[in-house]
């Protein structure tokens, strides 16, 4: 049985238990962040934190992140957990209280937290790569806030399976946004690596960061601009990150193969060395 943190307790899972009151429960008042943890240490903590900042303000919860604290937190759930590879889960919620759209101003805030085991470093996804289909990209327009309201990617999740595949890339006025959980990215026949450009449409993936900076230390031309579902069928490799699947190799997009369908020789370049530069800054 797992030990998890819930207001600055840390109890065994089946002992943590949330309000029917939540407002993360009731309205989706709440945001959320996923780290990556290999080796027992934390990938990326200080982006993780910046971000869950900007969620916080997004979504109105006066909740102060003292990213030292929350680190000392998660440390202290990988040791009890015996954590080596996987991820941290944490999230926010406005607080609890009877029903009504507007919280009182006073409301605490509440904060859990929870390690999950899974495989990161050499997963079957990363050697063979994924399949996915596109989905229409029907979620609210400030995807840059990490909120909990995920049924749009729950949804384009479920599709996904309908159709045998791993997961689902979104499409909005022709153009692909991003993964229902993941950056989409696209290596062009001209080498060039292609990914949305930063806006409210997409989360500001904090390995999306990483990933760039790689790509760059690779001499890799990078264009962030939109790119549509077409360019992708004719792409000479594309691949997704985020912080469970790392980077993952796809390998087909609405039952079209791209290219030869084998995973590609510089996503897999892309995933060594973003690997290596994440163990690197470990904490
Ligand atoms: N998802 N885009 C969306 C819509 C996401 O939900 C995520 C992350 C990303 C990648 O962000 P990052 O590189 O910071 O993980 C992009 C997490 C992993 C999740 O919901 O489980």
């Amino acid at each position: 049985m797992r030990t998890v943190y819930i207001d600055g307790s840390f109890v065994p899972e089946n002992e943590a238990t949330v309000s029917i009151f939540d407002r993360s429960f009731l309205f989706s008042h709440g945001v959320y962040e996923v780290t990556s943890v290999i080796n027992g240490g934390l990938i990326d903590h200080m982006g993780h934190m910046k971000r869950l900042k900007l969620s916080l303000e997004g979504a109105l919860i006066p909740f102060e992140v003292d990213s030292d604290h929350i680190l000392r937190i998660q440390k202290r759930l990988i040791e009890m957990n015996n954590l080596d590879e996987g991820l941290i889960y944490l999230q926010i919620s406005r607080g609890a209280e009877d029903r009504d759209f507007l919280p009182t101003p006073s409301l605490q805030p509440s904060i859990v937290m929870f390690t999950q085991e899974k495989a990161l470093l050499d997963p079957p996804q990363a050697r063979d790569g994924i399949r996915i289909v596109s989905v229409p990209d029907i979620r609210w327009r400030r995807r840059d806030v990490k909120a909990v309201s995920l049924l749009a990617p729950v949804l384009a999740k479920e599709t996904a399976r309908q159709h045998g595949v791993q997961d689902a890339w979104m499409i909005e006025d022709g153009y692909v946004t991003e993964g229902t959980s993941n950056n989409a990215y696209i290596i062009t026949r001209d080498n060039v690596i292609v990914t949305r450009h930063l806006s409210h449409d997409i989360l500001h993936g904090i390995t999306r960061q990483a990933v760039l900076s790689v790509a760059q230390s690779m001499n890799m031309t990078v264009e962030e601009r939109p790119f549509t579902i077409e360019e992708a069928y004719s792409a000479r490799e594309a691949f997704i990150s985020s912080a469970s699947t790392l980077v993952w190799p796809v390998v087909e997009i609405d039952g079209k193969s791209i290219m030869d369908g084998k995973v590609g020789a510089v996503t897999r370049e892309i995933r060594r060395q973003y690997i290596k530069a994440s163990l690197e800054r470990l904490m």
